[in-house]
């Protein structure tokens, strides 16, 4: 029989992200518009495994919306992982009868959600990272302002190299995913892009650069995310840059390079409204979900319209796309649903070839 629902936790996972702070503004206040109490867990996980929580006022989320950051903390919290931390977790949620609760990250976020849902404490998880790195969604919360912040830096770059003719390699944060980095580096009419997702090939850089020289081209970009594997001892994009300078040296290309890494930058500042839009439905949609009974899934935005999706199914897609699997991992899973993990990790592969594809046949 479907429990009611009395009173929600929300908590905000792993790293901030632009646009949190509508999503816990919208799970708030439509909770509380259906009778239901909320509490804020405060710093993720952290906050049920300590009993840092805090009840929370439709007042409490005013004007919050333009924040960047998340106002109910955020953190990793390792205890969390093991079963020791989760029932303390669970005793939080017994001592203020929180029946269930809504928890904004990204994949290691909705580990956690699914450890609460199999211990009896219903929990949907919303894409909140700016990595856009849950595969079966095509966007998560703060992706926009991300790629915007990435497109801004690229377009501040692209004056400096233009005044020094020069080519300024630019590092994308974005753990294993490259969409930060492609996103903007497209945007940006970068010379070149380099993404975990699809191979680098460095002398076809090169000849581009020698082609966009030979046109006349003052200043080049080159987008490199952070995901991609490390190359003789260096990050990836220090590494090339290095490659660069000593063809430069040797005569072989015209323009010098500088790196520049922007990090945490990226994670900061006003969320876009494209973050705020998503946020702001996901988050209501989270608190539908639970009040219809439906625990242990994810929100998720496929082809505009906002659906859900089991977490470990959503889990597993991920693993997949990223070649992460173990043996045994798609046991459990039907033939059905493998084919329906292969479709959409092999849509995003497609995607992103294309668009470095696409960058690539632009830049000149
Ligand atoms: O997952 C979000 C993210 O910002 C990644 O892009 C980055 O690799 C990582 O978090 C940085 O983690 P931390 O905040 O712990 O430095």
């Amino acid at each position: 029989m479907k429990k009611k629902i009395r009173r929600i936790a929300v908590l905000t996972s792993g790293g901030d992200a632009q646009g949190m702070n509508s999503a816990v503004r919208a799970v708030t206040r439509r909770a509380l518009d259906a009778g239901v109490e909320v509490y804020a867990s405060m710093g993720g996980y952290y906050g049920l495994v300590h009993d840092v929580v805090k009840k929370l006022k439709a007042t409490d989320v005013a004007n919050i919306e333009p924040l960047g950051g998340t106002i109910i903390w955020t953190d990793r919290c390792d205890e969390f992982r093991y079963e020791e931390g989760m029932q303390k977790a669970i005793a939080t949620c017994r001592k203020y009868k929180i029946d269930a609760v809504i928890a904004i990250g990204g994949d290691g976020t909705f580990r956690g959600a699914t450890d609460l849902s199999v211990r009896g404490i219903p929990t949907v998880g919303v894409p909140g990272t700016i990595d856009n790195d849950i595969t079966a969604s095509d966007y998560t919360i703060g992706f926009d302002t991300a790629m915007n912040r990435a497109t801004e830096a690229f377009d501040s770059l692209r004056d400096t190299c233009q005044s020094h003719n020069r080519i300024n390699v630019l590092e994308c944060m974005g753990r294993g995913c490259g969409d930060i980095a492609l996103r903007s580096g497209l945007a940006a009419g970068a010379v070149g892009i380099a993404i975990p997702e699809v191979p680098f090939d460095e002398d076809a850089l090169v000849a581009r650069i020698k082609e966009a020289e030979a046109a006349g081209k003052r200043s080049l970009l080159v987008s490199v995310s952070e995901g991609v594997a490390e190359k003789n001892g260096k990050a990836f994009g220090e590494y090339l840059t290095d490659k660069l300078n000593a063809l430069c040296k040797a005569g072989e290309i015209k323009h010098d390079a500088r790196f520049c890494r922007l990090a945490h930058v990226f994670r900061g500042g006003a969320p876009t409204l494209r973050d705020r839009d998503t946020a702001t439905r996901m988050g209501a949609f989270a608190v539908d979900m639970l009040l219809r009974g439906e625990s242990d899934r994810v929100v998720l935005e496929r082809n505009g319209k906002l659906v859900s999706m089991e977490i470990r199914y959503a889990l597993m897609t991920d693993k997949m796309y990223k070649g992460k699997l173990k043996e045994g991992d798609l046991d459990g899973f039907t033939e059905e649903q493998i084919a329906g993990m292969k479709e959409i990790c092999e849509e995003r592969a497609k995607e992103a070839a294309e668009l470095v594809a696409l960058a690539d046949a632009l830049c000149i």
